[in-house]
């Protein structure tokens, strides 16, 4: 008797909407995952088919104007990593980048010498009879090297980071 009443019209059409909002339910979820599985495929594929290229600055620095350097000055760029230093013999520029492990090296001026902050090398820049870049103490391996140096044709030092030159080669203006 009981059964009868539970399969009235009405209560079957109400099972069967509730079957029907759990197949929607699961559908929607179904397609739910589908899209997201979809959205990460394509975009592990964008970036497996993208040029893994690194993107460097270019080697040639623009250091201005030799004027804006006095006499016996150390000047660090730090964004170049690279030294203008103006030497009574003339201007040249060295590398930075410590050669032991690569950190930036620092100008330090009351002990006159450029130093490693990281294991502690240090090299001449003034030193009478020593060259420039060559190392004191410390882990490094070799003096810091002399780069390419030169006056453009409007006046400026130009700096080439990209090309090592034998020291004691100044630029004299
Ligand atoms: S990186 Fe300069 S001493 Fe080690």
């Amino acid at each position: 008797m009981s059964e009868e009443k539970k399969n009235t019209p009405a209560e079957r059409s109400a099972e069967a909407g509730l079957d029907v909002n759990r197949r929607a339910f699961f559908v929607k979820l179904g397609l739910g995952s589908l899209s997201i599985a979809a959205a990460g495929t394509a975009a592990f594929s964008y970036q497996f088919l993208s040029p893994n290229v690194l993107f460097e600055p270019a080697p040639i620095v623009n250091a201005g104007k030799p004027e804006n350097y006095a006499l016996d000055s150390v000047t660090l760029d730090a964004n170049t990593g690279i030294y203008l230093i103006h030497a009574k013999e003339g201007f040249f520029a060295m590398s930075a980048v410590c050669t032991h492990l690569g950190c930036l090296t620092a100008w330090k001026p009351e002990l006159g010498i450029i130093a490693c902050p990281c294991h502690g090398s240090k090299f001449y820049v003034f030193e009478d009879k020593k060259t420039p870049g060559e190392k004191i103490e410390g882990p490094a391996p070799k003096p810091l090297p002399w780069l390419q140096t030169w006056i453009s044709d409007e006046g400026d030092l130009m700096v080439d980071r990209s090309v090592i030159i034998r020291p004691m080669q100044f630029v004299r203006v």
